[in-house]
C-alpha cells in the first residue's frame, strides 16, 4: 500500500503530457483530449451504474473461488462490487476508448461482476464482446446483469482463462479492444499479452489494467513498452494504453487522469 502510495505520488511528479501537454502526435493529442480528458456522458451510463449500486447494496453472499489455491470461500456481493470492479470514472473511459477505436471485435480478461463488460458491449450493440470470468457465481452475476441490460452481444466463457484463452482467441480473426485484467501477476499478463499479440490489427487498442500494483505488475508493463509489436503507450496510473499503429511514432506518455 505505502510502496503505491509512493509510486503515485511519483507519478504525479513526473506526468508531463497531461491534457495533451507535449504531445506532438496529432494521433495521441486527439486522443488525449478527446478520450482521456472527454466529460460527456451518455445515456447508457446510468442504467450501467443503476446495477453498479444493485450490486453494492445486495446483501447476497456467494461462492467465490481463488484461482491462485483453488479454494472456495463466501465474499458478499457487495464487497465485489465496492473493490473489484472499476469505478464508473475509469468504465467510462473505456466506454470512450472503444467508441474512438471503432470496435466491433472486444476481449475482456476478468469479467467479475460485469459492469465493465456492460460499458464495452453497449458502444455498439452489433459489436461482438467475449469476457471471460473463472469464478462460476460470479459469472453467472454478471450474466444475469447483462441479460437484463439486453446485451445479447456478450459471450461469458466461464473457467480459468490460462487454459481457455487459446481457444478463445482462436474464435477472433482479429480483435479491436482488449482489456487485460485477471490475474495480475507478472507471469499471468505476459502471457496475456503475448497470446493476444496473434490478434492484434493496426487499430488494436490494448488496455492492461494495475500497472503499478506490484512491482510484478510494473515489470510486465515496462516489457509491454518495449515489446517491438507496441508503438506508443500512455500511463494512466491505475492502467496502461497499448497502441500497435505503424504509422505512430515511438513514444510513451504519462498522464494525470
Ligand atoms: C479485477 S476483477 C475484474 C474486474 C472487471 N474487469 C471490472 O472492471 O469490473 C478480476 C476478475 O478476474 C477473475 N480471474 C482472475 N484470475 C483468473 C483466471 N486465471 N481465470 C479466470 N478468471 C480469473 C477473478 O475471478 C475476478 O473476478
Amino acid at each position: 500500500m505505502f510502496k503505491t502510495a509512493t509510486r503515485y505520488i511519483k507519478h504525479l511528479l513526473t506526468a508531463r503530457h497531461t491534457w495533451g501537454f507535449g504531445i506532438h502526435s496529432p494521433y495521441m493529442y486527439k486522443f488525449a483530449q478527446y478520450v482521456v480528458y472527454e466529460k460527456n456522458s451518455y445515456y447508457i451510463f446510468e442504467r450501467i451504474e443503476h446495477f453498479r449500486k444493485l450490486l453494492v447494496h445486495s446483501d447476497k453472499k456467494i461462492a467465490v473461488t481463488d484461482f491462485g489455491t483453488g479454494v472456495s470461500s463466501a465474499r458478499n456481493v457487495s464487497d465485489i462490487a465496492i473493490r473489484a470492479i472499476k469505478p464508473a470514472r475509469y468504465a467510462q473511459l473505456l466506454y470512450r476508448i472503444v467508441n474512438y477505436a471503432k470496435a466491433t471485435t472486444i476481449l475482456e480478461l476478468g469479467t467479475s461482476l460485469g459492469i465493465t463488460t456492460a460499458y464495452l458491449a453497449s458502444v455498439a450493440r452489433q459489436s461482438r464482446c467475449v469476457t471471460m470470468e473463472g469464478c462460476p457465481e460470479i459469472a453467472n452475476i454478471a450474466g444475469e446483469n447483462l441479460r437484463q441490460l439486453g446485451l445479447d452481444n456478450v459471450t461469458i466463457v466461464k473457467g480459468n482463462i490460462d487454459e481457455n484463452l487459446h481457444a478463445v482467441l482462436e474464435t477472433f480473426e482479429s480483435i479491436d479492444f482488449i482489456f487485460i485484467d485477471a490475474n495480475h501477476r507478472y507471469d499471468a499478463v505476459m502471457n496475456y499479452f503475448n497470446q493476444c499479440l496473434n490478434k492484434i490489427n493496426a487499430n488494436t487498442i490494448m488496455v492492461v489494467d494495475d500497472i503499478h500494483w506490484s512491482d510484478g505488475m510494473q515489470q510486465a508493463w515496462k516489457e509491454i513498452q518495449q515489446h517491438a509489436a507496441v508503438t506508443s503507450t500512455m500511463d494512466l496510473f491505475h492502467s496502461g494504453i497499448v497502441f500497435f499503429n505503424p504509422d505512430l511514432n515511438l513514444k510513451h506518455y504519462k498522464l494525470i487522469f
